[in-house]
């Protein structure tokens, strides 16, 4: 598939790594232009282009940016034809973000993205940890593999399907989480959030979800991960972040 990323930092360069290594032609980019993206990125065989060509004429485009920065992408998003699958992997963080009154207010962050974009998205790999989908991939069928939980539009059948695959792809297992408007069930602070749990483990925790408790969990893990990292650029790695998921959020 023609995919093209948008965004190579934590997420979005482990994504052009794997797809590209999966065999698919990927395109990336990030907000400085192609010069600046990190070789390491392109070993695979990805190639750094600027946002709108990553964005154009795609089958699939991931954004992988702060969800601040999301608006930006409308522009070029408008070119883009309705049978393209767009991924958002973006989560709220008012400390990163600012203060997003229509978030706050309890609107679901996936359609403030579908509202932004002026077009139907699918949420995923929102819901892991950078150095969990960096390190912890396994081949289909291996024990104890870890699911990602995909939310998409649900006349938008084509949208599962291509995001199940390239999951597949990255090494996960997908799960069909629901529809976006039920997609705060994978939100920061929700029980599959962060968590690496798997198809069974999923199903058994993802309906104990309350919506109204997320924000305070997700600021009390952000809280802690500050204090651990000493700042909010580094990720935790793998087993701390998940271990203080599991705590804080099932
Ligand atoms: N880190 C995680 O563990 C994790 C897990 C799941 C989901 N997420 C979510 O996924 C998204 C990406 O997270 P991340 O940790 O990978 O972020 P990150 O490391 O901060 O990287 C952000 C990337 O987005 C690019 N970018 C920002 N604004 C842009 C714009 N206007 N146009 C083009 N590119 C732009 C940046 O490019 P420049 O450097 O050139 O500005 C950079 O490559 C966030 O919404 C995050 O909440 C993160």
């Amino acid at each position: 598939m023609k995919i093209g990323i948008v965004g190579v930092g934590h997420i979005g360069k482990t994504l052009a790594l794997k797809l590209s290594e999966a065999g698919h032609e990927v395109s990336v980019a990030n907000s400085r232009g192609p010069e600046t993206i990190d070789k390491e990125v392109l070993v695979t065989g990805a190639k750094a282009v600027s946002a709108k060509e990553a964005i154009l004429n795609k089958d699939v485009v991931i954004l992988s940016i702060p969800l601040n920065s999301i608006p930006e992408m409308a522009e070029y998003i408008k070119g883009v034809s309705n049978d393209t699958t767009v991924i958002d992997t973006s989560n709220y963080y008012p400390a990163r973000d600012g203060r997003i009154e229509e978030i706050e207010a309890g609107k679901v962050e996936s359609l403030w993205v579908e509202e932004q974009l002026g077009r139907p998205v699918a949420k995923v790999w929102n819901a892991i940890g950078s150095d969990s989908l960096a390190k912890k991939g396994k081949p289909t069928g291996s024990d104890d593999r870890i699911a990602i939980p995909i939310a998409t539009n649900t006349d938008r059948e084509k949208d599962y399907e291509i995001a199940s695959r390239l999951i597949n792809d990255t090494g996960f297992d997908a799960y069909l989480s629901g529809s976006l408007s039920d997609s705060w069930r994978q939100q920061p602070g929700a029980p599959i959030y962060g968590t690496d749990l798997t198809l069974k483990e999923i199903e058994a925790v993802i309906d104990t979800a309350e919506k109204e408790r997320l924000p305070k969990r997700r600021d009390i893990a952000v809280a802690a991960i500050l204090e651990r990292m000493g700042d909010s650029k580094t990720n935790p790695d793998a087993d701390y972040g998940v271990r203080l998921s599991r705590v804080l959020f099932i």
